[in-house]
């Protein structure tokens, strides 16, 4: 592949994607590896990262894995560095990092509540302030966050989770604003139950009815899929998404939300 180290181009841009080594972020990364971009997959996984880089390798694209905790500021900035150094400056972020516990909410401890809002809110911010700059450089950007369908229905024991969510939500919110007159979209993704590795650690630690039961009272009566999420993300960073931001894009098989 010809790559030009300015990520400019409409099908060869640089992509970070979090969380990329399993489920959501997996599958986002290898939507936008196949519109052509190159992508970087950062995961506190450097094993998983690793194994879905070099599969999209060796299907033709470009990918680098890099190992970040995105609870790590520095750590987060020092990948993003090295991303542009190695692939170049960085036009889309797609944030699918991300944890959930289910606990009573007069059980949540303070630190419980801290790891996931520092994970999901906080990591979420994190990774997307380090990589703006180059966005408003290039005047062109695509940021999307994945939320979830729980920060608007609400959800049992997941209290933390869904305040989490929401304020992914309200961050999208904030910045579509804010970077919307430099060519920045920023829209969230929240999707329902999908089926991933998380969705079925929670059924089988049995914090909620399970995939599969969720299926069979979803409108199109079946679960989600990672590659449900990830075609309605490599839609939303691609140049033709440009006059939609500030959205949340339910990706939920027909729950009204
Ligand atoms: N699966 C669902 O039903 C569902 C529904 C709504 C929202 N979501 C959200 O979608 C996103 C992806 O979830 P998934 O179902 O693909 O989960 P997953 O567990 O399959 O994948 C999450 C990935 O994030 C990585 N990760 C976790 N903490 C990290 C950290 N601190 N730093 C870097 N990487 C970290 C994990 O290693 C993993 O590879 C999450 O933000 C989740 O909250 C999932």
């Amino acid at each position: 592949m010809t790559s030009s180290t300015q990520g400019t181009s409409a099908n060869d841009r640089v992509a970070v994607v979090t969380g990329a080594g399993s489920g959501i972020g997996l599958s986002v990364a290898q939507a936008l590896s196949e519109q052509g971009h190159r992508v970087a997959l950062l995961d506190r996984n450097i094993d998983e990262a690793q194994r879905v880089a070099e599969k999209l390798s060796a299907d033709g694209t470009e990918a680098m894995a890099y190992q970040v905790d995105v609870t790590d500021r520095v750590g987060v900035r020092a990948a993003m560095d090295a991303v542009r150094g190695e692939l170049g400056p960085i036009s889309i972020i797609v944030t699918s990092a991300g944890v959930e516990t289910f606990t009573p909410v007069t059980e949540i401890s303070a630190e419980e509540w801290d790891h996931i809002v520092a994970v999901n809110l906080t990591g979420t911010f994190t990774s997307i302030q380090a990589v703006v700059p180059d966005m408003i450089e290039a005047g062109w950007g695509r940021i999307v966050t994945i939320s979830s369908s729980s920060a608007q229905s609400g959800a049992p024991n997941m209290a933390h989770y869904v305040a989490s969510k929401g304020g992914v939500i309200a961050l999208t919110k904030a910045l579509s604003f804010e970077l919307a007159p430099q060519g920045i979209t920023v829209n969230s993704i929240p999707p329902s139950i999908i089926d991933t590795p998380m969705a079925r650690k929670s059924e089988a630690d049995g914090d909620f009815p399970g995939v599969d039961v969720i299926a069979s009272m979803t409108p199109v009566r079946r679960a989600g899929l990672p590659s449900d999420v990830a075609a309605a993300c490599a839609f939303l960073c691609t140049d033709n998404a440009g006059f939609i931001t500030g959205q949340l894009i339910g990706v939920n098989g027909g729950w009204y939300m």
